[in-house]
């Protein structure tokens, strides 16, 4: 489906029917990521998997902040008339689109689910290359970002041909789009006064051989936020929604089972 957001046109998809769910995906990817994960939970809720600005079928601007995408949720979540607090997931960028989302909405947001992701800011020098690899996009193409992250994405032993099916959707994503989001990504702020003042469920999930986000981060904002919960899931890499399905939607189903619908932080 199709809305105009802030003057965007933004894709999207809800399923299902149940207490709210938003899953945003990560980079550079599209809602698409989710669809297994949806399908698995759509007799108990109603998901909204919209693709993120520029990604997916969404409008790419050439600038774009954490703060526009949190807004263009906002956004969509109106559009649909969602007034209840929703379970937010978000994996990697994802992650810092929900803690962003979380931010500016608290009263939306009744539990928070975070996927492969970390809370920490970029350091000085990651920042610098991301806005190189931004320029390269612009230049040659999101071929050049799908290229150098496909192996890091996933478990050494996962499948040559789930690896390929990844790396040409993320070759597809438009330039713009993959640009302003590199960007948006070097300018994030830290995340984790937000992390420990948060007081709604909060589940961190991680696979088990992540090299982009490994353990470690989600050991960090676990240990931030009072009361988390967290589920390192064997043999996945960075994208353990589809590299490990069923312990994911596993882990998801009973965490979102527990969750207090209708009371936000
Ligand atoms: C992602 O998977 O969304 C990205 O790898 C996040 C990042 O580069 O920080």
């Amino acid at each position: 489906m199709r809305a105009t957001i802030r003057g965007i046109g933004m894709n999207y998809e809800t399923a299902g029917d149940g207490p709210s769910v938003l899953w945003i995906h990560g980079f550079p990817l599209s809602g698409a990521m989710w669809r297994a994960a949806v399908a698995a939970l759509n007799s108990e809720f109603r998901s909204i998997v919209p693709d993120l600005r520029g990604f997916g079928g969404s409008d790419a601007t050439a600038e774009v902040t954490m703060g526009d995408f949190a807004e263009d949720l906002g956004g969509l979540l109106d559009h649909l008339n969602i007034r209840e607090p929703a379970a937010v997931v978000g994996m990697s960028m994802g992650g810092y689109v929900a803690l962003e989302f979380f931010r500016r909405f608290p009263t939306r947001v009744c539990a928070l689910v975070l996927v492969d992701s970390r809370g920490e800011a970029d350091a000085a020098e990651a920042a610098k290359a991301r806005l190189a690899t931004a320029e390269k996009v612009l230049r040659d193409g999101s071929g050049v970002v799908a290229d150098a992250m496909v192996e890091k994405l996933f478990a050494p032993e996962a499948p040559a041909s789930l690896k390929e099916e990844w790396r040409r959707a993320m070759a597809a994503a438009s330039p713009r789009g993959v640009a302003a989001a590199l960007r948006a990504m070097a300018g994030r702020v830290d995340s984790f006064a937000t992390l420990h003042a948060m007081r709604i469920p909060a589940l961190i999930v991680v696979g088990e051989k992540d090299a982009i986000t490994p353990p470690d981060c989600a050991e960090r904002m676990h240990r931030a936020v009072r009361g988390s919960h967290m589920v390192i899931i064997p043999g996945a890499g960075h994208m353990t929604p589809v590299e490990q399905p069923e312990a994911f939607h596993g882990a998801l189903r009973s965490f979102l089972r527990g969750v207090p619908w209708n009371k936000a932080s």
